[in-house]
């Protein structure tokens, strides 16, 4: 399976990516988890992409395609992969479509999560992750059992930077103008399917199994 999982932010990609890998066993590909990476390291990508991530803004496309086409040619990818949160525009959507058609390996399906935009912010400002295993968590919806600490590792549990109400506003509308657009791009490629995410992460999940195997 060659995934692409699109999504506004805080539509629950990265949750459901993480149990798609338990069932599926293949990796998750998370631009943005690459990119943070990159930023806690302080390397020159992190350098670089640290003044759009903390605009909101995306980092510009030649940085992330790069990223992008070195993952995918990594031995774990054979089996197939899930991208979440690439491609975020047409042009790398083409970009990608013109890498995977030279492969002879096309993409599958792009699995749209659909979530309200009320649900969103919340979603965002009460979101926790373990700064050890990434599990994430959310104040409001799947708090840990003990504050700040992970359930599973006892790892310190971290507020994303990008996650204050201003950079998600901006995100909100960066999606919108350049990564929704995405959506009708994969329709007319007839490999969209599309999940309403609202509902516990477990229902949602069946919902994903369930279309992806349709
Ligand atoms: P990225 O890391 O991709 O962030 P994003 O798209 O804004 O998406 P999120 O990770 O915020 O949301 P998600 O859908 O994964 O939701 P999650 O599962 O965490 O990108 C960050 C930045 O990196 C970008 O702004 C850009 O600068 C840069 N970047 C990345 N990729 C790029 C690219 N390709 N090109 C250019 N720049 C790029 O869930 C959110 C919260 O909701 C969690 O707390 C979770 O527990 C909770 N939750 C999940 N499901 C439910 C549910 N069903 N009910 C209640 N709560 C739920
Ligand atoms: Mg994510």
């Amino acid at each position: 399976m060659r995934l692409v999982l699109l999504g506004a932010p805080g539509a629950g990609k990265g949750t459901q990516a993480k149990k798609l890998i338990d069932k599926y066993g293949i990796p998750q590909i998370s631009t943005g988890d690459i990119l943070r990476k990159a930023v806690a390291d302080g390397t020159p990508l992190g350098k670089e992409a640290k003044s759009y991530m903390d605009k909101g803004e995306l980092v510009p496309d030649s940085v992330v395609i790069g990223l992008v086409k070195e993952r995918i040619a990594q031995d774990d990818c054979k089996k197939g992969y899930i991208l979440d949160g690439f491609p975020r525009n047409t042009a790398q959507a083409e970009t990608l479509d013109k890498v995977l058609n030279d492969l002879g390996m096309p993409l599958t399906a792009a699995l749209s999560v659909d979530v309200p935009k009320d649900d969103l912010m919340k979603r965002l400002t009460g979101r926790r992750t373990c700064k050890g295993c990434q599990q994430m968590y959310n104040i409001y919806f799947s708090p840990s059992k003990k504050e700040g600490v992970c359930d599973k590792c006892s790892g310190e549990l971290f507020q994303r930077d990008d996650d204050k109400e201003e950079t998600i506003k901006r995100r909100l509308d960066v999606y919108e103008a350049s990564t929704a657009p995405l959506i009708d791009y994969y329709n007319k490629k007839g490999i969209l399917k599309s999940v309403q995410g609202v509902g516990s992460i477990d229902d949602i999940f069946k919902k994903v199994c369930a279309v992806l195997e349709a």
